[in-house]
C-alpha cells in the first residue's frame, strides 16, 4: 500500500525535502514537479497545499501522514495524532508591540492570525483582551493603530524589527510536526513503519 503524504507549500516544504533527502528518499520528483499539486515517487505519494489544510487532508484520511508546523495545530486542534516534532521549521510565537506598547493600563486589541491561541494566551494571564483575526501582515497593525500587539509567529524578528516592534513576551516554542491519520496509523501499519522509521530511526512507532 502506498502512504500518502499532505506536505505545508512554502517555506517548510523546502526545508522538508532536504530533511527527507538526507535520510536517503529519492526526492527528485518533489523537487521537479513544476506547479503539480500532487506528484507520486516510487515511495510515497504527495500533495501540495497550505498549512492550515494539511490537517484536514489528514483527518478525513485522504493523507496518511501531514507535515505541518505546530502553531497550526495548536490553533486548530485538528483530529489527527501528533505523531513527533521535525528539526526544521523553527520559529516561536510571541506577543509583540511598538516599544512604548509593554506599558499599558486599558483593555489591549489584539492582532493575530492565531485567535484561539491567543485567547488562551491571555486567558491564562487573566487579562481580558479584545482580539482582531487578520489573514497575514499582521505586523502593521500596530503601526497603523488598529491593535496595541500583536500574537504572531516569530523566526529570524526580522519582519518586526523591519517595522519598529519588539518581542514583549515569548510564547511558546514552535517546530514543523509529523501528523497521522488515526486508523491509517493502524491499517496501513505495513507502510507507515518503515516509513517514519527512515525517517526518524528506530523506535518511534508504538
Ligand atoms: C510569518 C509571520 C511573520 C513572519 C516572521 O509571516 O506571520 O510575519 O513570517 O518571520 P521572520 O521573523 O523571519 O521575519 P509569513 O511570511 O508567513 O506571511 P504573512 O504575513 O502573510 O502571514
Amino acid at each position: 500500500m502506498t502512504i500518502s503524504i499532505a506536505l505545508t507549500k512554502g517555506r517548510v516544504e523546502k526545508q522538508f525535502l532536504q530533511y527527507l533527502q538526507s535520510r536517503g528518499f529519492d526526492v527528485g520528483p518533489l523537487i521537479e514537479k513544476g506547479r503539480k499539486l500532487l506528484v507520486e515517487t516510487d515511495e510515497f505519494t504527495c500533495i501540495f497545499v497550505k498549512g492550515w489544510d494539511v490537517a484536514t487532508y489528514v483527518e478525513y484520511g485522504i493523507c496518511d501522514l501531514g507535515i505541518v508546523g505546530e502553531d497550526i495545530l495548536a490553533e486548530t486542534r485538528p483530529d489527527v495524532f501528533d505523531l513527533m516534532p521535525l528539526p526544521f521549521g523553527k520559529c516561536r510565537f510571541a506577543l509583540a508591540g511598538k516599544p512604548e506598547s509593554i506599558r499599558h493600563n486599558r483593555k489591549r486589541r489584539i492582532a493575530t492570525k492565531y485567535p484561539n491561541v491567543t485567547q488562551r494566551f491571555f486567558r491564562e494571564k487573566g487579562e481580558s483582551v479584545d482580539i482582531v483575526k487578520l489573514e497575514g501582515s499582521v505586523e502593521l497593525a500596530p503601526i497603523v493603530g488598529l491593535a496595541d500587539a500583536i500574537v504572531d509567529i516569530v523566526e529570524t524578528g526580522t519582519t518586526l524589527k523591519e517595522n519598529g516592534l519588539v518581542v514583549i513576551e515569548e510564547i511558546q516554542l514552535i517546530t514543523a510536526r509529523l501528523i497521522a491519520n488515526r486508523s491509517a496509523l493502524k491499517i496501513k501499519k505495513q507502510s507507515i513503519q518503515p516509513f517514519i522509521e527512515k525517517l526518524h530511526g528506530e523506535g518511534v512507532y508504538k
